[in-house]
């Protein structure tokens, strides 16, 4: 299909570089080993991968401190082995997907040093510096996500510069149009190279209130992030004017795209498609938060299915490097392996680009990390469950040593069940929860209903969700069973065609009407009608 768009009707996979391939044996991944294991992701089907950052960092925060756009950190690979590893991913049909991390650099980024160098110095505005209040308390009453008040001291200057997440990470300033240039600059440099999108990092924070108001209290008042209502140091009205010229600055590529990272309500998320001129996606965040329960599920869906603008389109995220991942927070004794089965037809077959976060397609759980090999600093900074490493350790692709991930010592532990858990095993096993990955990609692909159809809910007894999706003749019938026995979705007779059920190795019945799951069993029938 000619008119096919790979961001819009294809399905995006995400790749922590650190945890995904080493291709050194040093313990940490990089970009030789993704190249090595691009077979495992065409096999897999998907349309994209989007990197975590690879840009040269002091990895404050593992790539999100960047201390140069244009150029990839040593323990990565350099640009020429970025270079072959676009290469080999095109030769496979496979987009590469950069993440751009605009709202703050690194401390050691050139731009900070020559800033915070003096109060004179030309780029001092770039970043975002205040006087303290008389007594020297900070200029508001403004906190970093990552914890402490947002304003960090400077004593060579005597001035405090704001920072939303670590020390480490300067916010700068977007009103500033040299630094706009600057960052347009950046996108180009990579964009020239053949990079078809960027993931942004938290777009909804470049730009705050110019006033730098006192954000009021929330219902629970308190010294953290949840403190406070954040009226005025996010969401700010400017940076739809900033979005709209960076579209228009990838519309004058072939099919580029980019998906933003928004931490608000899925109504405010679906504000920064524009009207088809922002934004071509923004990640639904919704499921991270839900609990295994089909009326809630069904709820997130409809919501962003209605709050996207006609010109947009929806998406869905289930895992990434910020959150335990899904078959963790979903998980149960007795049916935890099918409600990951379930999860993915959920993800896969309702109205939006998917995305996948590595590992997600073996059921990939958080790994267990003890307190002396913690490396995410939110250990430190908020607490120590607040810590992100369960969700990056590193892949599984065999039982050999180090998983197949490394000849060496991984940088994070591997999960308890590698030996088990991973890709050779899997690929071996037909009816495994790779392989239903990869039927549900498949049948996608060949439904047109799948990858464009609108979405409709179904009338479904409690603890089922049920929806169909429909494009021209093409129609798809879904049905996922929340619950933890038998029900009948009780879909009208209708001949199917094609299909995928979670049960392994079933087939599928002839009529939708007589279709019954087990306990958190779910199907996609295609059917005629
Ligand atoms: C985003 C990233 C997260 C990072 C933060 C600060 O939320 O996903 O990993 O720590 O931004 O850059």
């Amino acid at each position: 299909m000619s008119d096919r768009l790979w961001w819009k009707h294809g399905v995006v996979y995400q790749i922590y570089p650190r945890s995904f391939m080493d291709g050194n044996g040093d313990g940490v991944g990089d970009l030789a080993g993704i190249r090595a294991r691009l077979d495992h992701l065409a096999w897999l089907g998907v349309d994209a991968i989007w990197l975590s950052p690879i840009f040269p960092s002091p990895m404050a925060d593992f790539g999100y401190d960047v201390s140069d756009y244009c150029d990839v950190d040593p323990v990565f690979g350099d640009l020429t082995e970025f270079d072959a590893l676009l290469a080999d991913a095109h030769a496979r049909g496979i987009r590469v997907m950069l993440d751009w991390v605009p709202n703050h650099t690194s401390d050691q980024h050139p731009w900070f040093r020559e800033s915070r160098a003096s109060r004179t110095n030309p780029r001092r505005d770039w970043y975002v510096w205040r006087d303290p209040n008389p007594g020297g308390a900070p200029p508001n009453n403004w906190v970093a996500m990552f914890g402490g008040p947002a304003w960090q001291p400077d004593p060579a200057t005597g001035q405090l510069y704001l920072r939303s997440f670590l020390k480490e990470q300067p916010d700068l300033n977007w009103r500033n149009p040299e630094v706009e240039r600057a960052m347009h600059g950046v996108l180009r440099f990579w964009l020239e190279r053949g990079v078809d999108g960027f993931r942004i990092d938290v777009i909804h924070r470049i730009a705050k209130d110019p006033a730098m108001r006192d954000n009021p209290p929330s219902e629970r008042p308190g010294p953290g992030w949840g403190g406070q209502l954040h009226v005025h140091d996010e969401n700010h009205a400017d940076i739809h004017g900033f979005l709209r010229r960076i579209r228009a600055l990838l519309d004058g590529y072939d099919e580029r795209a980019a998906v933003g990272e928004i931490g608000l309500a899925p109504e405010q998320v679906a504000t920064y498609l524009g009207r088809g001129d922002e934004l071509h996606l923004a990640f639904n965040f919704a499921f991270l938060r839900q609990r295994w329960d089909a009326e809630a599920f069904g709820r997130e869906l409809a919501l962003f299915d209605a709050a996207v603008p006609a010109e947009g389109w929806p998406d869905l995220v289930f895992s990434n490097h910020d959150i335990p991942r899904h078959a963790t927070r979903w998980d149960h004794p007795q049916l935890g392996e099918a409600r990951a089965r379930a999860a993915a037809v959920v993800l896969l077959a309702a109205r939006g680009t998917p995305f996948l976060y590595f590992g997600e397609e073996l059921g990939m759980r958080n790994g267990e990390v003890p307190p002396e090999r913690r490396r995410d600093p939110l250990a430190w900074t908020l607490h120590p469950n607040a810590s992100r490493d369960g969700e990056r350790t590193p892949m599984h692709w065999s039982a050999a040593p180090g998983a197949g991930f490394t000849t060496g010592e991984p940088w994070l532990p591997l999960a308890a069940d590698w030996r088990t858990r991973n890709v050779e095993a899997q690929r071996a096993d037909r009816g495994s929860l790779l392989w239903l990955y990869r039927d549900l990609l498949a049948l996608r692909r060949r439904t047109p209903a799948l990858e464009r159809g609108v979405f409709r809910p179904l009338p479904a007894p409690a603890g089922v969700l049920a929806w169909e999706r429909r494009h021209g003749g093409s129609r798809a019938l879904v049905a996922v069973n929340f619950a933890d026995d038998e029900r009948k979705p009780g879909f009208a007779a209708a001949a199917v065609r094609d299909g995928v059920w979670t049960r392994a190795g079933a087939s599928l019945p002839g009529d939708a009407g007589q279709l019954a799951l087990g306990p958190c069993e779910a199907a996609v029938l295609a059917v005629d009608g």
